[in-house]
């Protein structure tokens, strides 16, 4: 399939609410009916930001000029610690390595700032993220009882980069 992966801009917020909605009622069916798809504001933060300690950004997979994919990341710099807060890509497309390509974005990110770990979780029903996140090297680190839902445990997942001259 042919997309490309580029940097989250202000312009596309609203229909990266819209992929967020999608994405994720896939995951939560009849809960998520009670949340907002909202009109994409709340995702203007994302816009790529770089301080002395830290880079948070984002980015989206397009294809022919729609945004299919969308993936919200920080780097600590002081740590070394990569964060990956939020991945989701429309679901029409799943499963055709769209996901895949923009982690290799983020990865390239981190790497480059020599990030130790990078850290994510996801929700103990979400299995086809768990089977995403394991294809990309995370591994399971611990559970979070009744996070987010009573009776849905968030899977806390990290992976460790090595580099050649260490
Ligand atoms: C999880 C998600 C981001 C994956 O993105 P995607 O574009 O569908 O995944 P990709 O096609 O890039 O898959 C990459 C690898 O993940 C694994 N994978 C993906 N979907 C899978 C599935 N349903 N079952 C098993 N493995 C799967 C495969 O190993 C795949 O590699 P392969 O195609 O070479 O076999 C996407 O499904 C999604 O948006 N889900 C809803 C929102 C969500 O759950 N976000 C993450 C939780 S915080």
């Amino acid at each position: 399939m042919d997309f490309t992966v580029r940097k989250f801009e202000e312009r596309d917020a609203e229909r990266v609410a819209e992929i967020m909605y999608e994405s994720f009622k896939t995951v939560f069916k009849e809960r998520w009916e009670s949340e907002k798809k909202g009109n994409g504001d709340s995702y203007k933060k994302c816009v790529h930001n770089e301080t002395p300690t830290s880079v948070t950004t984002a980015f989206v997979a397009e294809q022919e000029g729609k945004v299919i994919g969308f993936l919200h990341i920080d780097a600590n710099l002081h740590r070394k610690l990569g964060i990956l807060h939020s991945i989701g890509v429309d679901p029409n497309v799943f499963a055709r390595g769209v996901g895949k390509a923009m982690v290799a974005e983020a990865e390239k990110l981190w790497r480059k700032h020599r990030m130790r770990k990078i850290y994510t979780c996801t929700s103990h029903i979400n299995q086809r993220a768990l089977a995403f996140y394991k294809s990309l090297g995370f591994e399971e680190e611990g559970v979070l009882k009744s996070h987010f839902f009573d009776g849905i445990d968030e899977i806390q997942l990290g992976k460790f980069y090595k580099y050649e001259d260490q």
